[in-house]
């Protein structure tokens, strides 16, 4: 029998990559819990590991690299955001980190359509007019909100995920759909949109949805220069990473009418607190983050995370490498 390695992971998670991991006869040790371990705990349980099945809620800093000690391999996280990550304080150690690219992309371009479709026909205000018995009789001009036919979608990041939300927003009729991205893409071409700087995308969209990354570059790319440029009939959807947009500033967009509404499905912090102006904003719905939250993502990811190990440890190149 080989040598057994050692694999801590730091959450219950979907059992298909934990049967991939024990197939392979790992010894695995859990933080056995739905919550997020803390740094204090993880710290005391990594001593030794050869690698750490990870979640975006937990910070991958130095300390916890010095506390995993010399044999740690690899840094697999269930996800594919990596920001959580010190990327460079694992190249200095040698450490490989992996992310789960592709398997949450469908998941998160519904949910960004959804998000969409929710804020612009100002579905939430109706259900909730219905349940607190404000549905009179018909009014020309009650709850009326914005179509996607003939209008211009902007996206913010144009990678799988932008370019399937995309995909599924091209059979709205849209007129024209611009991205911005730090290059072209070739594959632009097959949904028919088109590159534009930020600029234009701030001036010429009805809709912009936000599907980049966080980094140094889109950090709170929409603050309140970008917002007195947009149309203030438009509606901005984020279901990237929060940072991207700078909420104060978003907050006096809303009120001030700069804008006409916004669909969050990820905030600056995580979690917002239920009296978070952005909350009881009327023209604001705030999701928690659950883009990906399908049962087929979340197996596909558990199996990705694990697979990524097994593959590091092989010697072989993991489908989700990113260093
Ligand atoms: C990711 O994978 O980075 C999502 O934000 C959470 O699933």
């Amino acid at each position: 029998m080989g040598i057994q390695r050692k694999v801590y992971v730091t959450r219950r998670v979907p059992e298909p990559g934990i049967q991939i991991l024990k197939a392979a006869g790992c010894e695995l040790t859990f933080w056995d819990s739905d919550e997020a371990i803390s740094k204090d705990e993880l710290i005391k349980g990594i001593n030794g590991v050869d690698a750490l099945f990870c979640m975006l809620t937990d910070c991958i800093d130095d300390e916890v690299l010095e506390a995993a000690g010399p044999n740690l391999k690899v840094v697999s996280t269930m996800s594919v955001g990596y920001e959580h990550i010190d990327l460079k304080a694992c190249e200095k150690r040698n450490i490989r980190v992996c992310n789960t690219p592709n398997v949450s992309t469908d998941s998160v371009a519904e949910l960004t359509v959804a998000l969409l479709l929710l804020t612009s026909r100002r579905l939430l205000e109706g259900v909730q007019a219905v349940k607190d018995g404000e549905w009179g009789k018909w009014k020309p001009m009650w709850l009326c909100g914005m179509e996607l036919a003939q209008k211009t979608v902007g996206i913010l990041g144009l990678g799988r995920i932008g370019y399937g939300v995309a995909r599924r927003l091209k059979p709205f009729g849209v007129q024209k759909i611009l991205y911005h991205d730090v290059c072209k893409v070739a594959y632009a071409d097959d949904v028919g949109a088109c590159f534009a700087e930020f600029d234009t995308l701030l001036t010429e969209c009805d809709v912009i949805c936000i599907c980049c990354n966080l980094t140094p570059q889109t950090k709170h790319k929409f603050n309140k220069a970008a917002f007195e440029k947009m149309k203030s009939h438009a509606i901005l959807v984020n279901s990237g990473r929060g940072g991207v947009i700078q909420h104060d500033h978003l907050l006096e967009a809303l009120t001030s009418g700069e804008i006409a509404a916004a669909g969050l499905d990820v905030t600056d912090p995580e979690p917002l607190p239920k009296d978070h102006p952005l909350v009881k904003q009327h023209n604001c719905i705030v999701l928690p983050h659950m883009g990906s939250n399908t049962w087929d993502s979340r197996n596909h990811m558990s199996e990705t995370a694990a697979d990524n190990i097994l593959s590091i440890f092989d010697g072989k190149t993991a489908v989700g490498l990113v260093q």
